[in-house]
């Protein structure tokens, strides 16, 4: 077994904080505002959309030192072990000089009550120091996550934008210490498990993923915590305990991404962030879909196998997965079985998982060369909204005909759901309006969607109808075609 720690080591802007109390449920932001009287991040919604807690967290990621932008009031303090957390604080120059980011935001008029402001501040400032020269279109992307009431975007994108002209980037703080701070968290990596707490505050940390296999079977019960967008939730809105949790978002080994001939095997802790060059390399085809899962902190945070364990019938990356006939790696200890990601969703809220099982990776299947592959997601609002229906769908069209199709829907049944019978309808059929037509009517014997407050049962099983025409409106007329006649009666 691996050696035992009881503590928690991270860095705080430039501080090392160990902390021997800790709960399994404390969030960083309640630790920043509440323990260290640290209130530049906000608390909005408390939720992971708002954006107002923001702060940039670095982690040591396969012999490198990355920074993302995360939520901190869903953040776990369990999960900082050996991390870097820079808050607003941090961007303090000396004598109490503005940051570059903080003196664009003062001369573009970027925030008005101001209440949002040190979150998008945090936002931009991550992306100053990853992009030199941003798009407009980069600069709101990495602002999806943020919500500002009052100001409106367009001052705030032109701070970005002056933010940039400024440069700087090279004398910033975190570049000018980054060597120091690598070596500090490597010192603080020591291989050790971390056991803290007792009933509902009990949580662990491994230190491997064989580690996380022994603990697991040790506690089949326990929550495995992840990037905790959906558990973080559970705790803040529900008051939920989640001890005795496992925190796994650390663990290297389950952020890789292998290629094989046949596909790839991504570790169940690869994020949405970490995913997305591999989505634009192999999978071109969804990279607006995937740039439409939550917002930039969101994407940082959640993982994909997340997003499979936790089986909501309105997670995006289960109707791709099932298109593309993807398969999930379960683990008890020593042992392994592999099940068709479509064949793991058994009824709402119950997954092919036992006590004691944990997902330890994904087989993505590539797409064939001469497959149609398309995704959609239609929610109420375009950047950080839960879908209403999502729909994948991968087929193979020859000489003009459909030669096999699998479609798959989220948001339409309790669990993200093929539709075989529209599936049966088009296979063999000409790929044409009449076919499309006339296997829309297989919908309805697929499903029976219900009505909440996201959407309608009527909308939901209309919207289903309308992205198969869209399939094929953008297949035969290219996707300007499909905007303007997307409102058209197929
Ligand atoms: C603001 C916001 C926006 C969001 N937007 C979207 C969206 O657009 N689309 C979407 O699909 N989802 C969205 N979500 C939900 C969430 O981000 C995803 O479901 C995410 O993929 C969950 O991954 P995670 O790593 O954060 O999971 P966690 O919260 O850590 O865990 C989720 C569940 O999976 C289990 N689990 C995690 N990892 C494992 C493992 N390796 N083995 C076994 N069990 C495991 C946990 O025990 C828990 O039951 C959003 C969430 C928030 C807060
Ligand atoms: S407080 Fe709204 S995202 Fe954290
Ligand atoms: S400045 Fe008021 S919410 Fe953004």
């Amino acid at each position: 077994m691996a050696q035992t720690r009881t503590s928690i080591r991270f860095l705080l802007n430039e501080r090392l904080v160990e902390l021997d109390t800790v709960a399994a449920s404390d969030t960083l932001l309640d630790f920043l505002r509440l323990q260290q009287r640290m209130c530049g991040s906000k608390e909005g919604c408390a939720e992971g959309d708002c954006g107002a807690c923001t702060v940039l967290v670095g982690r040591l990621a396969q012999g490198n030192l990355v920074y993302e932008t995360v939520n901190a009031c869903i953040r776990f303090v369990g999960s900082l072990d050996a991390c870097h957390v820079v808050t607003i604080e941090h961007l303090r120059g000396s004598e109490g000089a503005l940051h570059p980011v903080q003196q664009a935001m003062v001369e573009m008029h970027g925030s008005q009550c101001g209440f949002c402001t040190p979150g998008i501040v945090m936002s931009l400032y991550a992306l100053w120091m990853a992009n030199a020269n941003p798009s407009n279109a980069e600069i709101e992307t990495s602002l999806q996550g943020n919500l500002c009431r009052c100001t409106g975007y367009d001052a705030i994108v032109k701070a970005a934008m002056a933010a940039t002209r400024a440069g700087g980037q090279s004398q910033d703080v975190l570049i000018r210490e980054r060597d120091r701070v690598m070596a500090t968290l490597e010192g603080l990596a020591d291989g050790a498990r971390v056991e803290m707490g007792h009933g509902d505050d009990r949580f662990f940390v491994p230190a491997s993923v064989d580690d996380l296999a022994d603990l697991r079977s040790q506690h089949p019960t326990s929550v495995i915590v992840a990037g905790a967008t959906d558990v973080g939730l559970w705790v803040t809105k529900f008051m939920r305990p989640i001890a005795p949790a496992i925190f796994i978002p650390h663990l290297d080994e389950l952020h890789r991404i292998e290629e094989t001939a046949s596909g790839l095997i991504i570790g169940a802790c690869v994020t949405y962030t970490e995913f997305q060059a591999s989505v634009a390399r192999h999978f071109p085809q969804i990279a607006h879909y995937w740039n439409r899962i939550g917002g930039e902190q969101v994407r940082n945070m959640g993982t994909v196998g997340g997003n499979v364990a936790n089986g909501s019938p309105i997670g995006d990356t289960p109707p791709v997965l099932i298109a593309l006939g993807a398969s999930v790696t379960l683990r008890q200890g020593g042992e392994r079985r592999t099940v068709p990601v479509e064949k793991f969703f058994i009824d709402y809220g119950k997954q092919d998982r036992l006590p004691g099982d944990f997902v330890e990776a994904l087989h993505v299947p590539f797409v064939g060369a001469d497959d149609t592959f398309a995704a959609y997601k239609v929610s109420k609002r375009r950047d950080e909204d839960i879908s209403s229906v999502a729909a994948a769908f991968r087929l193979k069209i020859s000489d003009g005909k459909v030669a096999e199709a699998v479609i798959a829907y989220g948001g339409m049944a309790a669990t993200p759901k093929r539709a075989s019978t529209v599936e049966t309808l088009l296979t063999g059929k000409p790929w044409s309006l009449q076919s499309i037509t006339e296997a829309q009517a297989g919908f309805d014997d697929d499903f029976s969607p219900i009505g909440d407050w996201r959407a309608s049962a009527e909308y939901r099983a209309l919207v289903a109808r309308k992205l198969l025409a869209r399939l094929f409106l953008e297949t035969t007329q290219g996707r300007d075609a499909t905007m303007l006649k997307r409102e058209a009666a197929v």
